[in-house]
């Protein structure tokens, strides 16, 4: 394998990492505060501001009135300078010299720590250049209960479980930066429709009166939308961001019971967050009561002209005249930032994501100057470090063969639009658009492009490498053209996508949310037209979320299938990889991938007929595979499925379940319980990855679903070689929510698989504590 870095193992007396050549390229993480020694600051500097001090640091300066898409107001008397909080989960929006990263689906379908953290920490240096304080990133909610909304593509995957270690490695990321982290956003917001009463959509026939309300019983809450919640605060996020919906009929920001209840207090089943919670943009309406559930920054300040008078409102509607809170919120904010230590060595914001001309206006402190300096934050090694995800992230989903490509494979066809290049700037400053490769989706979850190396641009130069010669139609419709092409071809690429993103723009339609789960541009035709023609035909997908492939899976010309989700700006060249076999494809998938629509457990609410629309989580805890396991439907690739270009063989005899720890008592609901262990070895032809997958089966007095995953460690083995998959279960892994509290199911016993995907079960065993 390419990227095995052996001397740096023998180098360094360090554990060696599989990803040793790009993460040795970082410094030193820095070295936060404690939030004790971070509050200690934070409440001596909050005694020395003045009540309009403390009331200008409660609520952004108003939206495009600073350089960021949100931003706080200088307090020059002290020497505070305005917080930058900026957009987005995919790196830097919005300004110059910027990587844009695979998104966050691409992520979670490599299933590799160590590249979460490091995507996350590249992005940090990437936030840190540019001067911004607070990353409005990573994204677990939409977690994916309706695999057609809009944002899914923006978290991990439609387990919790992995959501919540990629969120933690992600928090623990950026912040080793010195960028606060906001997780974000909380809670329940599964969808873009009906999201918030002002967005527009104009096919809707009549205005609502109020967000859609998420009604979610306590126990789903607890065990599925908050709980990658936990992982982030356990990791010690700086700022948690509340959503734009209501959740069982109270705005999210302004619910008590979620931001004081669930996520700060340190009573029994409380998160204990000590950090800031600010609002979604615009998602409080009435600072008061968001204040006094316990929102910390109203953001972005105001609406348009009237930004800094708008700044005072908490003050003038009475909630912030409250002294108590209003120095709980300041003092939050400001121990975020001493936490990181932002108060030294921070560069100034250097650029405006309202405007790309050189010079300007910032309203909110009066400057009249330059505005953008073209910092350089994007990296060579984190070029490096996106390409390897997205090759590590590229699911294999079918192969009869035809994959790596053989040295013999020289004549090639490329068809479809995905496979080209995105037209010169038609997609706006939100990356709304449906023309040419889909790289991330669109929103303020997309990025800012410096370049984009498409797929025909990557198999082009490979072929002119090896000798090999390229004929393209990018025209989805120009069947004729299409089929003339395809015959004869030794290996034909087949290009489809669906896409989507937030609310605030609608494409082909689509408000934000998919209309429907199939490819794009009669994507289903052009594949079954070049099959047609081409006895081997390989399908590429780029896709927000599940795609149906039913027309063509099964069709032998099919001979293989590549799910590269989204993968960022290296898109052709990390395709390319796995094409023809520099990296053996080890994702898996993060979500399930289901025949038809109906097959799924939820769908997008989109068309309700009163004012104030709801959507019944009736089916509790029971998403995606949950739905798929309770209800025996046979998906069409189960959630945690992928191939490989070898085999990995599980030696189910060597599970091995130690003796449950002391803690099981504990009330330390981290605490380790016992280990699992595998042994796999790889028993192909080459070198490779494999996901080994943790499910427990909780008892049936639990009513919990089939299974759940509660580990997953990603093995490198070269052939014939054999290591050990190590599970840590802790006292959490086993809890559930039950009469308002976390239980553990003593003395029944919990089923153990480990697995190869959540079907695959290659060793089972039976754990009693
Ligand atoms: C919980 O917080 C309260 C108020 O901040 C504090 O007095 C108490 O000691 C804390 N309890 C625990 C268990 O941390
Ligand atoms: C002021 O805020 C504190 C802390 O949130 C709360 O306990 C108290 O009831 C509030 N007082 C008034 C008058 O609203
Ligand atoms: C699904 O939606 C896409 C995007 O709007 C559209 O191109 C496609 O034709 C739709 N598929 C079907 C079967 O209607
Ligand atoms: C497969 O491709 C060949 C051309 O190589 C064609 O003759 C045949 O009809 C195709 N089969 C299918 C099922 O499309
Ligand atoms: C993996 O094992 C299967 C079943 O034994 C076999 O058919 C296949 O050829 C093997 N694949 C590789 C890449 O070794
Ligand atoms: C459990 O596994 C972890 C990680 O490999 C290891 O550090 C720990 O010592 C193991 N504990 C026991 C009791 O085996």
């Amino acid at each position: 394998m390419k990227y095995l870095t052996p001397w740096l193992c023998l180098a360094t007396i360090v554990l060696c990492g599989d990803h040793d050549d790009i993460s040795s390229q970082f410094g030193a993480a820095r070295e936060l505060r404690t939030w004790d020694e971070a509050y200690a600051l934070a409440k001596t500097f909050v005694a020395k501001l003045n009540t309009a001090e403390k009331i200008s640091l409660s609520s952004g300066s108003g939206i495009s009135f600073g350089p960021c898409s949100g931003n706080t107001q200088d307090i020059d008397r002290l020497g505070f300078r305005e917080m930058c909080f900026q957009d987005g989960p995919v790196g830097v929006r919005g300004t110059d010299k910027v990587s844009v990263f695979p998104a966050g689906i691409t992520t979670g379908s490599t299933w590799d720590k160590e590249l979460m953290y490091l995507r996350s920490r590249a992005m940090g240096v990437e936030n840190r250049l540019k001067g911004v304080n607070v990353a409005l990133a990573p994204v677990a909610g939409g977690l994916g209960r309706a695999p057609a909304a809009g944002r899914n593509w923006e978290a991990f995957g439609s387990d919790p479980y992995l959501t919540g270690v990629a969120n933690a490695e992600s928090v623990k990321g950026l912040q080793d930066e010195g960028v606060i982290a906001c997780a974000k956003h909380f809670v329940g917001n599964e969808q873009e429709r009906y999201r918030l009463v002002i967005e527009n959509i104009p096919n809707l026939d009549r205005e609502i009166l109020a967000s859609l309300s998420s009604q979610i019983d306590e126990r789903t809450l607890r065990e599925l939308y908050e709980w990658p919640f936990v992982d982030a605060v356990e990791a010690g996020a700086g700022s948690v961001m509340c959503s734009y919906q209501r959740v069982n009929n109270e705005y999210s920001c302004e619910s008590t019971t979620l931001i004081r209840d669930h996520l700060k207090s340190n009573a029994s089943g409380g998160l204990n967050f000590k950090g800031f919670v600010m609002t979604d943009w615009f998602a409080s309406a009435i600072p008061s009561l968001a204040a006094r559930a316990g929102v910390d920054i109203i953001m972005p300040g105001d609406i348009g002209a009237t930004g800094i008078v708008a700044a005072l409102l908490p003050a003038s509607d009475g909630a912030s005249t409250n002294g108590t809170r209003l120095d709980e919120m300041v003092t939050r904010l400001v121990a975020s930032w001493y936490k990181m230590r932002q108060e030294t060595d921070w560069p100034d914001v250097s650029f405006s994501t309202w405007s790309s001309d050189e010079f300007g206006v910032f309203l909110d402190r009066g400057y009249i100057g330059q505005i953008n300096f073209h910092a350089q934050a994007a990296q060579p090694v984190h070029a490096t470090l996106i390409r390897r995800i997205a090759a590590e992230g590229t699911t294999l989903l079918k192969n009869t063969g035809s994959l790596p490509l053989s040295s013999t494979a020289l004549s090639i066809g490329v068809f479809g639009n995905d496979a080209g290049p995105i037209p010169e700037s038609s997609c706006g400053t939100f990356g709304a658009c449906s023309a040419g490769t889909l790289a991330v989706g669109w929103g303020s979850g997309t990025g800012t492009f410096e370049y984009l190396i498409d797929p025909l641009q990557a198999i082009t130069a490979k072929a002119a490498d090896i000798g090999a010669v390229v004929e393209s139609v990018l025209d989805d419709y120009a069947y004729t053209e299409i089929r003339e092409k395809a015959a004869g071809k030794d290996v034909c690429f087949a290009f489809v996508n669906s896409r989507s993103g937030e609310g605030t723009n609608s494409v082909e339609e689509n408000y934000g949310d998919r209309n429907n789960l199939t490819a794009w541009r009669d994507g289903d035709t052009l594949v079954k037209t070049v099959a047609a023609s081409c006895s081997n035909t390989v399908v590429v997908i780029h896709s927000v979320g599940p795609i149906l492939v039913e027309e063509w899976v099964e069709n032998p010309n099919v001979t293989a299938v590549l799910l590269a989700h989204l993968p960022g700006q290296e898109s052709g060249n990390s395709l390319v990889d796995v094409l023809w076999g520099d990296v053996n494809p080890s994702g898996k998938l993060p979500y399930t991938m289901g025949k038809t629509e109906d097959d799924y457990c939820c769908k997008v609410q989109y068309d309700w007929t009163g004012f104030q629309p709801e959507q019944e989580f009736s089916e509790g805890l029971f998403i995606d595979y949950k739905w798929f396991d309770k209800n025996n439907i046979e998906p069409r690739f189960e959630f945690g499925y992928g191939l490989s270009y070898t085999n990995f063989t599980y030696d189910a005899n060597s599970l091995t379940i130690t003796e449950p720890f002391d803690e099981v008592d504990s009330t330390d609901f981290m605490a380790p319980l016992f280990n699992i262990s595998v042994s796999i070895t790889n028993s192909g032809p080459v070198a490779g990855k494999e996901v080994a997958q943790l499910y427990l089966k909780y008892p049936s007095s639990t009513s919990s679903p089939v299974r759940q995953l509660r580990g997953f460690e990603k093995l490198s083995l070269q052939p014939g070689e054999t290591k050990t998959a190590v599970f840590v279960v802790t006292k959490r892994d086993v809890s559930y929510w039950d009469s308002g509290e976390w239980k553990v199911a003593r003395g029944a016993g919990y089923g153990v698989e480990v697995s190869a995907s959540s079907r695959d079960v290659r060793a089972q065993g039976v754990v009693t504590f």
